[in-house]
């Protein structure tokens, strides 16, 4: 029988999410109604090496559901992929009396909570990226309220692209993958998406794009090119130069980063949260919470470590063929 949870600990860590404020306030607040205490972390691994830990009650969380960012803040830790780091780490939670801990983050993050977990520290990960790219759930935090922005933003650039009728290179998020590209690119109905997954990137192919499509009378040309392939600026020289149709690089950027969350957003990040409270309450431990199948589902970190996500085959011929 696992040892009952007394005290649960709380950070966020890795890029931020809309959302990841509504998570926070449902491990707080489902943990204070399981009767469990709780502890927020600062600032990722870094603010637990520096013990910046502080008592979260139910109102410490009050009023930030409909919030961007997070409120613990947040941090990238060179230190904790250190095995001294880790130790400490998990010392120190000993010391404080943490004996769970919800991280709320993108893979690095789980892989600090399963290194955590190696030195005997109780952990769950919450899927907190706007990538999209834990391979082991459907949905991630954040995602819903990138996109959105992102198509937004892409729509006004859309705008005047065809007043001008110019060719925009639009940069999206997302490290190495491409799934704010695909979703943006299908929904903004650009003429070419490019995705790292598909190293489908082919420069005459684009050029030849453009100089068919303004024969068959389009006006302007979207590109939606992902973080992971990059180099907008220096492609709409070439291009511009190859096709003779003025070519501007638009890269989008931290702003896809921030914002309120949508209902999408909060909704799953407030479920997730309260499951992970109920989880480690339940004496379950080292596990990563995922949304599949349409079912709140959770895997054992280490399993959910070594599964592999890929751009769906259907969806990325479509989003070739849509915007003829
Ligand atoms: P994300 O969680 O969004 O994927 P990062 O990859 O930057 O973001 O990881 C966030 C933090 O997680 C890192 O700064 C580091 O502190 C921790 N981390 C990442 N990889 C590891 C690892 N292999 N071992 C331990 N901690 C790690
Ligand atoms: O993981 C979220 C993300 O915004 C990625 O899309 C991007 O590559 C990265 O974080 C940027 O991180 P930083 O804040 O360190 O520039």
């Amino acid at each position: 029988m696992a040892k009952a949870i007394k005290t649960i600990g709380v950070l966020t860590s890795g890029g931020d999410a809309p959302g990841m404020n509504a998570a926070i306030r449902a491990v707080v607040r489902k943990s204070l109604t399981n009767g469990v205490k709780v502890k927020g972390i600062k600032r990722g691994y870094q603010g637990l090496l520096n013990e910046e830990i502080i008592d979260m009650e139910a109102r410490s969380v009050s009023d930030i559901i409909q919030r961007g960012g997070t409120i613990l803040g947040t941090a990238r830790c060179m230190e904790f992929k250190t095995e001294a780091g880790q130790q400490q780490g998990a010392d120190i939670c000993r010391k404080h009396g943490i004996d769970g801990l919800v991280v709320i983050g993108g893979d690095g993050s789980y892989m600090g909570a399963q290194a955590l977990s190696r030195h005997g520290i109780n952990t769950i990960g919450l899927p907190g990226t706007i990538d999209l790219d834990i391979a082991c759930t459907d949905y991630t935090i954040g995602f819903d309220t990138a996109v959105n922005t992102a198509m937004q933003a892409i729509d006004k650039v859309r705008d005047t692209s065809s007043s001008h009728e110019r060719c925009s290179i639009i940069e999206v998020m997302g490290r190495n993958a491409g799934y704010i590209a695909l979703w943006c690119g299908v929904a903004n109905g650009a003429e070419d998406i490019l995705l790292p997954e598909k190293y489908d990137y082919n420069e005459q192919n684009i050029i030849n794009n453009i100089i068919n499509n303004r024969k068959r009378g389009k006006t302007h040309h979207l590109i939606i090119n992902a973080e992971g392939i990059g180099h907008s600026t220096s492609m709409a020289r070439r291009i511009e130069a190859a096709t003779g149709v003025e070519t501007r690089a638009t890269i989008l950027g931290y702003m896809q980063r921030g914002g309120s969350p949508t209902c999408k957003d909060r909704y799953y990040a407030s479920i997730m949260g309260c499951l992970a409270a109920d989880i480690l309450c339940e004496g379950k431990t080292n596990r990563v919470i995922g949304y599949r199948g349409g079912k709140f589902v959770d895997f054992d970190i280490e399993e959910a470590l070594a599964m592999q996500k890929d751009i769906p085959e259907y969806e990325y011929k479509i989003s070739k063929l849509l915007a003829i």
